[in-house]
């Protein structure tokens, strides 16, 4: 496991992501409660800007992004359409359902329609879309089983070697490709792979919409602006030419 310790010092939530879509999702320590006994008196009680800690996970790191842009997409549950009362594009909103129950996976029913073995109780819609995968589902498990809490961690911003590869592509995967990939994406705009990616950043409004300046519609679409971590390497890669 060193390998992974190493590799989760900065932006950990976003590497943590990366890492677990290709293996299994990262158990908590058991009996991890609202605060990370011995884990250096972190403050699990809001949000803010604690160092990340690959133990916990991070609302706004790693549940946001992946509920945003697996269910908050227009014609489900973005504020616009709110599909059955229910809008899934921030903390307020996600709680406002119900369906979380903090600590309680049984009395959570976003997690039941997420897992049900019925297709047609099933969320994403089986005829549509995908099921979440096993680490995204995991991610959501752990949340709960964590508290439900609306966290947030910053790591160092790091802004050397901002490159496709390096630092640019985690931000993407996680923030914007559940909308941007396919044949049929949102705005007709693919993120996938490095030839999508740098043609939007340096031809079209990728800068603005992270922003949120000029006439590009704010992204990512109805929900919490990224970091500004996140957007202050978006803006280095572009300014330097947007190297793969
Ligand atoms: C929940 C779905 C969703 C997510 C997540 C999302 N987008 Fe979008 N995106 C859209 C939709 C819908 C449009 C079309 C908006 C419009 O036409 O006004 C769009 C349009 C855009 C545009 C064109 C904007 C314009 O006005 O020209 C860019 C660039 C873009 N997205 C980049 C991103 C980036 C970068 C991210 C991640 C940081 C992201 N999007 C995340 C749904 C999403």
């Amino acid at each position: 496991m060193n390998w992974f310790k190493t590799r989760v010092s900065i932006l950990a939530a976003i590497v943590l992501v990366a890492i677990s879509c290709q293996h299994e999702p990262v158990e908590p320590p058991p009996g991890m409660g609202g605060n990370g006994g011995g884990g250096g008196g972190t403050d699990t009680t809001g949000p803010g800007d604690d160092p990340c800690d690959p133990d916990i996970i991070y609302f706004q790191q790693s549940v946001l992004p992946l509920l945003v842009s697996s269910c908050a997409i227009p014609g489900c549950h973005d504020a616009g359409t709110a599909q059955d009362g229910v809008v899934l594009n921030n903390y307020e909103n996600i709680m406002e359902t119900g369906d979380i129950d903090p600590g309680d996976l049984d009395g959570s029913d976003l997690y039941e329609v997420i897992t049900d073995d019925d297709e047609d109780d099933r969320m994403p819609p089986a005829d549509e879309y995908p099921p979440l995968s096993e680490s995204e589902i995991g991610i959501i498990r752990d949340w709960i089983l964590q508290g439900a809490q609306n966290l947030s961690c910053a790591g160092d911003c790091d802004t050397t070697n901002v490159t496709y590869a390096l630092k640019i592509e985690p931000i993407l995967s996680t923030n914007c490709l559940g909308c941007h990939v396919g044949s049929n994406p949102q705005g007709g705009i693919n993120l996938q792979g490095y030839a999508n990616a740098s043609s939007v950043a340096l031809f079209g409004d990728m800068l603005d919409a992270v922003q949120h300046t000029g006439t590009a519609t704010p992204m990512p679409f109805g929900t919490d602006q990224l970091s500004q971590c996140d957007i202050d390497l978006i803006r280095i890669w572009i300014e330097n030419g947007a190297p793969e």
